[in-house]
């Protein structure tokens, strides 16, 4: 059976760091106060000639030349985002212009955090239908665009970057054994729409707005929708806690983190933390901890990964692939 299997990745994030030390002349806070509550120590904040698809398109020509691919040979650019560079056109036909590509589709997908879950398990779609050999799947954010930065309970927790995943169809056996995305599960309920919003839209204000979240709300469902997800892609590769190699979930929040590895039963050393370094990146947070993590080594050919994210909808959603 067709597999879509990992051939290369690559990330981007913008020059200037923002330590939460920086904060401390913005708003009421303390690096003591966000460590705590969060594990946050630094984010990346985009400059003014850094955007959503120049970062989207850094990190595709990263995972091109990881792949030792060129454009020729995508067929699709999927972009996960909730920042894109223009309501319309998609950043992801930005992001194909940049990098000269003139054939083949590309598309925007928008899930906030949950996007890049949402686009992987996309791509592999259109890889087992046999309409992409191989896909360009981009999670790219600038949410400090969307900030309010007088709130600190929200201005404090986000950053921006990019990652990308070459993905390629490959014949596989049909088995666990097999490279490439094993099972994955998503979900969404509207009905939480209002805890994690943007207060604007093209459709209501014409402004872009700024993001609002009660966050004690989103901390109370996180870990049982984000663990529920999980026993449901496990369901689906016929896989458990034990042969899980890496988690790499969604970077929003350390206590998040530990408590949904915690309740899964898994340890502690198998889990890719990036939030100290990046804040939460929304779409680009997964992408960014695995190129961490396949970039100093933990992550090999071969090895289990248990992908996760939750965000803005409430979106939630599961991927479970071999490296
Ligand atoms: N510095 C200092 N104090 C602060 C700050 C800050 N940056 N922010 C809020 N506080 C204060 C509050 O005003 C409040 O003060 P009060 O008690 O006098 O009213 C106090 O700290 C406690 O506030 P809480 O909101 O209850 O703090 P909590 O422990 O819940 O931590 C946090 C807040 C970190 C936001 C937490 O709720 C959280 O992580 N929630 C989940 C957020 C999340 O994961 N969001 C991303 C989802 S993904 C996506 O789609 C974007």
């Amino acid at each position: 059976m067709i597999r879509s299997v990992v051939r290369g990745i690559g990330s981007a994030l913008p020059r200037r760091i923002m330590t939460n030390a920086d904060f401390e002349g913005i708003v009421d806070t303390s690096d003591e106060w966000i460590v705590q509550r969060t594990g946050i120590r630094q984010r990346h904040i985009a400059g003014e000639d850094e955007t959503t698809a120049s970062l989207g398109e850094a990190a595709a020509r990263a995972a091109l030349g990881n792949a030792g691919l060129t454009v020729d040979d995508i067929d699709l650019i999927l972009v996960a985002t909730s920042t894109p560079n223009n309501t319309f056109p998609a950043t992801a036909v930005d992001i194909q212009n940049r990098l000269g590509m003139r054939h083949g589709f590309a598309f925007d997908m928008q899930a906030v955090c949950s996007g890049f879950v949402y686009a992987i398990t996309t791509a592999d779609l259109y890889i087992r239908g046999g309409l992409a050999k191989r896909v360009l799947v981009i999670g790219a954010e600038t949410f400090s665009r969307i900030l309010d930065w007088t709130d600190r309970s929200t201005c404090v927790l986000f950053g921006d970057g990019a990652g990308a995943l070459v993905l390629e169809a490959s014949e596989g056996e049909g088995t666990i054994a097999d490279r490439g995305i094993l099972a994955s599960s998503l979900r969404s309920d509207g009905a939480h729409k209002d805890k994690l919003y943007v207060d604007g839209g093209p459709g209501t204000s014409g402004k872009v707005g700024h993001l609002r979240m009660e966050g004690r709300e989103v901390f109370k469902h996180a870990v049982g929708m984000i663990t529920d997800v999980i026993e449901a892609a496990y369901a689906g590769a016929g896989v458990t806690s034990d042969d899980i190699d890496w988690f790499v979930p969604h970077q929003a929040n350390k206590r998040i983190i530990d408590a949904s590895a915690k309740k899964l039963g898994i340890a502690e050393e198998k889990v890719v933390t990036t939030v100290h370094l990046h804040g939460n990146t929304s779409a680009a947070s997964v992408p960014l901890a695995l190129s961490v993590a396949v970039a100093d080594g933990r992550i090999k050919k071969g090895d289990l990964v248990l992908l996760e994210a939750m965000g803005g909808g409430f979106t939630w959603g599961a991927v479970i692939l071999r490296w």
